[in-house]
């Protein structure tokens, strides 16, 4: 009894996607200087992974082990962008973007890391792809690591369990900022590195495959120290390239530099006092855990509560290097999700991505979700949250420039029998159109956010789902390779063109 009203908020999901975008948001609700893009990573278009005398990363290895991504592909070819760069250069012009976010194959650039000599043609590259970007007006916003690393370094010394692999980041960036940074202006150190953590130390599903009970089981990892390890040497690696920027090449080159983190916003599940704490708890221990170091010399003290002596410390050597902060915080959003209490109340665990706050989350409160679901599993449709997750950094970091460094919607699942079911994404233009009247808002309310950059140009290799979901604002079809424009692609061209239209 009691639950008959259900299938008709199921409806009204329906009809929402079916709705035609009576849009709202313009490109004149931002500023003029704005920055809007597009996003993508390395491992995720390039392909020729066996060119270019580039080395293995450590997604060459997992995805060549079985059964670890959902279709069993790999990114071998992905979106042969590394052939294919300058069409979608062409692509990113005709959306009328000012700027484009990728990453930096590391194992291109150093493909034995400090161990060997930097690699010419990963150099050149690069350097093209600028080029080319900077012919058509389009700022390159530079991540330099986004997942994939040298199987080298794992191999040598287990990658980021080691304080070598400091060493090892500061070196590709000084060798990036040497190569690129006469034309880049944007540099990200990291991306979403709490992901990588947590899967990659926490859950085991990323590499190196390492598990901390109680978060995850399987064969690989320790009693529950690695992932703040893990996290200690990228603060601090991410404070070395910080240094070496700052020391040899800001004055001259006059960019930025920052890092890019995962967001997402949690509610509490109930109201009760308990909940409310894991909330704050979940939050702390997901942007805090990397931002504190960096922006205030020290971990949250939500967590040093809570983890004690678990938490390592920082030298005051490490403090000095931790001295040079950084110049923005990109935040990549997708979603809200509800947290629950884990501390003090039976029930645990809903789902196991942050026990460690001993908080659990999930996307449903009592069997409904907390908005319409996408066809990422964890991922669900609440324009709100980017306001909110906006306005917690704001306050938590005073207010430190920003930059949204990923926002998008995936498609996938059932339904999709022919290429134009994958064209019509009207999902998509809702989501976007939803994210950016908030974010406008919250712009204007005071925010200092300073671009916007859509997950992704093209349809790509979606890391364990393969590509079987899809982000892009273009479909690629595998087999050709060719590219097209989804319906959402217009829209956001429409919507970039509305600069100097009237209100
Ligand atoms: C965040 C990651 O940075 C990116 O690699 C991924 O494809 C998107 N989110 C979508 O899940």
């Amino acid at each position: 009894g009691g639950e008959a009203w259900r299938p008709l908020l199921a409806g009204a999901w329906l009809l929402w996607l079916l709705l035609p975008w009576a849009s709202a948001v313009r490109r004149s609700d931002f500023p003029e200087s704005f920055l809007f893009g597009t996003a993508t990573s390395s491992y995720q278009i390039e392909g020729a992974y066996l060119e270019g005398s580039k080395s293995l990363s450590n997604w060459d290895v997992l995805t060549h082990l079985p059964g670890r991504i959902k279709d069993g592909s790999t990114g071998d070819i992905a979106d042969d962008h590394y052939h294919r760069f300058e069409d979608d250069v062409e692509l990113m012009h005709s959306l009328g973007t000012n700027a484009y976010r990728f990453s930096i194959s590391w194992a291109r650039i150093l493909p034995k890391g400090r161990f060997g000599k930097v690699n010419p043609e990963g150099i050149e590259f690069y350097n093209e792809l600028i080029d080319s970007l900077l012919l058509k007006g389009i700022e390159p916003f530079v991540t330099l690591t986004h997942y994939d690393i040298p199987q080298e370094l794992e191999d040598r010394y287990g990658a980021w369990l080691s304080a070598e692999i400091r060493r090892d980041f500061g070196h590709l960036a000084d060798v990036c900022f040497a190569a690129f940074g006469d034309r880049v202006k944007y540099w990200a150190t990291f991306n979403e590195p709490n992901v990588a953590v947590r899967k990659g130390y926490m859950l085991g599903t990323y590499p190196p495959e390492r598990c901390s009970p109680p978060y995850g089981s399987c064969a690989r990892g320790d009693s529950g120290a690695e992932p703040y390890v893990a996290t200690h040497n990228v603060v601090l690696a991410h404070a070395t390239a910080v240094e070496i920027y700052k020391r040899k090449y800001q004055s001259k080159q006059k960019g930025l530099i920052g890092i890019v983190m995962s967001t997402t916003w949690y509610e509490p599940l109930t109201d009760a006092p308990e909940d409310r704490l894991a909330t704050e708890r979940a939050l702390a221990f997901d942007v805090p855990w990397f931002l504190d170091p960096i922006v205030y010399g020290d971990y949250p003290p939500e967590m040093r509560q809570l983890l004690g002596s678990r938490l390592p410390t920082f030298s005051p050597e490490e403090r000095r290097k931790l001295g040079y902060k950084l110049d923005f915080i990109g935040v990549n959003h997708y979603t809200t999700l509800y947290a629950k209490d884990c501390m003090f109340s039976p029930g645990c665990p809903l789902g196991q991505e942050t026990q460690h706050a001993l908080a659990a989350v999930t996307g449903e409160r009592n069997g409904l979700p907390i908005g319409p679901p996408t066809a990422m599993p964890t991922f669900y449709v609440v324009p709100e949250g980017i306001e909110k997750i906006v306005t917690y950094i704001m306050t938590r970091y005073n207010n430190l420039p920003m930059f949204i460094t990923e926002n998008g919607y995936a498609q996938g699942g059932d339904g999709y029998a022919n290429v134009d079911d994958w064209l019509d994404d009207q999902g998509r233009i809702q989501y976007l159109d939803g994210y950016l009247t908030k974010l406008a808002k919250v712009i204007r309310d005071g925010a200092d956010v300073r671009g916007y950059f859509v997950w992704s140009l093209i349809d790509n290799f979606e890391w364990l789902y393969g590509y079987t979901l899809r982000f892009g604002l273009h479909y690629v079809d595998y087999q050709t390779q060719e590219r097209k424009p989804k319906s959402s692609a217009l829209w956001y061209k429409r919507f970039l063109q509305s600069l100097h239209e009237a209100q």
